[in-house]
């Protein structure tokens, strides 16, 4: 199936083009503009003009991707390797799919870019293994690259500039998305995150100094290098420049892909969907991806950026917008959420191993009308027991959307206990 986008910006403007993931289309609609003329700088100024574009890491975190470039080592001859992080298993996460299926050689320049930024020879894409279509994108296009001498040796007839591109499919867990989970599941291990320091840019992929960054970040990079700082920055907010393409799910008229600018209006993000399905009221919003605490139709005017969300208690994440109608019970998002968690630990740290499994074990006494006014303490006392204490930040994923609903809709919880049941039996079934 094939989805574009409602609304286009510079990133899915041809996207309905299927010709657009080929090169030549590519290269007409300006393709390696952006890379010539990162060839034509020297390394370093690349990296200072991707810095000053300000482009934050579209994986979730939101780290400045030029500043994550510049902690390469420069003084060392080891191998350097880039890794773009495809893994997309955020539950509410469609963005990285579209721009993998409709503009492969978006995200092989930007890669080609890095890679002459931070000096590496080797790049491996890491797509979820699910993401059949995806895969055969990326792979046809890196054949096409290597046909035309865009990568392998002398890319771009630029002496020396040496870069090989593997497509490497998934191991099927979303631990595989942290980047050191990501890092050992592409070494053939189990998929389980590494304890940090050393950081992968001096310990990363098979040892060797290693850049990760997310499918979109990449994607952005050659928009930047040919049109300039100032036109990237014409877009989105001071603190995060730039669009993104919002994922719009749940209770809406129209879900989809919204290219928009970073900053814009919740609520304009939501009309561009269609609105609440059926002129229903809005209860609740997750901002960016399952493991964000959730908003209330307080936080409908909320500018869409890092920046405004975090004062409210949440973050931007990976910009997937699930949208919750009236009719929703939140324990019962609660108890999704939290199965979620407890399946996909990687067992390795106590808090985390033990701690999703207790806070969906309670959230669904309570939710079957069996829960206590203890259970309301405990759901308080173990997420804040796991956050800020494990290996990864899987831990904190898993107790901030907890932690969130618990904050919002307290009510739901506490109807739950006194009535001994649900009291929502409109709401989607577990
Ligand atoms: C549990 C967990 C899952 C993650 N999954 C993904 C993912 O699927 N894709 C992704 O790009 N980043 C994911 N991340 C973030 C990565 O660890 C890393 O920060 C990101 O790939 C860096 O790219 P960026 O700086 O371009 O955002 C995940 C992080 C955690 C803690
Ligand atoms: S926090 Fe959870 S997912 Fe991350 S390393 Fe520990 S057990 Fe594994």
């Amino acid at each position: 199936m094939i989805i574009v986008p409602y609304v286009t910006g510079y990133l899915s403007e041809h996207y309905a083009d299927d010709d657009f993931r080929t090169l030549s289309a590519y290269k007409a609609k300006g393709g390696f503009e952006g890379l010539k003329k990162a060839l034509a700088m020297e390394p370093e100024e690349v990296v200072e003009i991707m810095k000053s574009a300000g482009l934050r890491g579209r994986g979730g975190a939101g780290f400045n991707a030029g500043m994550k470039w510049s902690f390469m080592p420069k003084d060392t001859d080891r191998p350097k390797v880039l890794v773009c992080n495809g893994d997309e298993s955020e539950p509410g996460s469609f963005k990285d799919r579209l721009i993998m299926e409709r503009g492969p050689l978006q995200i092989l320049e930007g890669i080609l870019i890095a890679a002459w930024a931070v000096g590496a020879s080797k790049a491996f894409i890491y797509i979820r293994g699910e993401y059949k279509e995806p895969i055969r994108c990326l792979e046809a296009a890196v054949k096409e690259l290597y046909g035309a001498r865009l990568c392998g040796e002398n890319v771009m007839g630029k002496k020396g500039f040496n870069i090989d591109i593997v497509v490497h499919s998934g191991a099927g867990a979303y631990i595989c998305g942290e980047e050191t989970g990501l890092l050992e599941s592409l070494e053939g291990k189990k998929g389980q995150p590494r304890k940090k320091p050393p950081f992968p840019a001096q310990f990363g992929a098979f040892g060797l100094p290693t850049t990760v960054n997310n499918i979109e970040t990449f994607a952005h990079a050659p928009y930047i290098l040919d049109r300039g700082v100032d036109w990237f920055r014409g877009f989105g907010t001071e603190k995060s420049p730039g669009t993104t393409l919002y994922g719009v799910s749940g209770h809406v008229e129209r879900p989809g892909l919204f290219e928009l600018p970073l900053g814009t209006p919740l609520r304009e993000v939501i009309g561009h969907a269609g609105g609440v399905r059926g002129g229903r009221r809005l209860k609740g919003v997750i901002p960016g991806g399952m493991s964000m605490p959730i908003l209330t139709p307080n936080d409908i005017d909320v500018p869409m950026a890092d920046e405004f969300l975090s004062e409210r208690g949440t973050h931007l994440g990976t910009g997937g917008v699930m949208v919750m109608d009236e009719t929703t019970c939140m324990v019962r998002v609660a108890c999704v959420v939290s199965y979620f968690f407890r399946d996909e630990s990687c067992g390795q740290c106590t808090q985390c191993r033990e701690g999703t499994g207790w806070i969906n074990k309670i959230c669904e006494r309570i939710e079957q009308g069996r829960g206590t006014q203890q259970d309301m303490k405990l759901l308080e006392d173990v997420p804040a027991m796991m956050e800020g204490q494990t290996i990864c930040a899987f831990a904190d994923a898993a107790a901030w959307p907890i932690q969130g609903l618990m904050r919002h809709f307290r009510d739901d919880f506490e109807a739950h206990i006194r009535e001994h049941k649900c009291p929502y039996p409109e709401s989607f079934e577990l």
